[in-house]
């Protein structure tokens, strides 16, 4: 009998053979991964005196009622620690005009916080959507965790056509 194993009952690669599971290599589920679409977002949370913000687009909408979305947030990620239950921070979805800000949170370091808005919750000023939320639950994700949060406040800009990104690129609709 063989040993090999599929990689998830039902879940195929294209061609005649399935990797092991042994061959989930990072690099090949990092190759899976980039070929999904979403749009990004900007998580920032304040440390005062300063503002901890991370490009992110593992964002997910979640409930209606109780408002609540969800984003994954790597274990070493600058805003993790900060995004304790009943953190009070913001997510903002950024505009296809906003993909230079992208660039700038997904660096490590403290360029682009006159992006931000200076008091409350620390939205992308412009922003399409910004969400001020509070962290209701911190989940195990492995390598990231999964920050579940309640929408406290909803601001909803201009209906600007969302930023996009796959595989590893920054994208338009259309
Ligand atoms: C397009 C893109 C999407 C990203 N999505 C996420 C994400 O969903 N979650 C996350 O924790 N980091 C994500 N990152 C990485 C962070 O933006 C950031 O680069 C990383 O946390 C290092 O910065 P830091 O030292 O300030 O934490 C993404 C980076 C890029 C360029």
């Amino acid at each position: 009998m063989s040993s090999r194993r599929p990689i998830r009952p039902g879940i195929h690669t294209r061609g005649a053979t399935e990797p092991e599971a042994d061959a989930l290599s990072p690099d090949l589920l990092r190759e899976a991964f980039s070929r999904w679409a979403s749009g990004v977002t900007v998580v920032a949370v304040r440390d005062e005196p300063h503002v901890a913000a991370i490009t992110a687009t593992a964002f997910t909408p979640v409930s209606i009622e109780p408002p609540l979305v969800l984003v994954c947030i790597g274990v070493n990620a600058s805003v993790l620690p900060l995004l304790e239950p009943g953190a009070r921070f913001a997510i903002s979805i950024l505009s296809e005009k906003q993909r230079r800000l992208a660039s700038i949170f997904a660096d490590t370091g403290p360029l682009g916080r006159e992006y931000l808005e200076r008091d409350g919750e620390p939205l992308v000023i412009g922003a399409p959507v910004g969400f001020a939320c509070t962290v209701r639950d911190v989940h195990d994700g492995g390598d990231h965790s999964i920050v579940v949060a309640r929408i406290d406040r909803l601001v909803l800009g201009d209906d600007a056509p969302p930023l996009l990104y796959c595989g590893r690129e920054y994208r338009r609709l259309q």
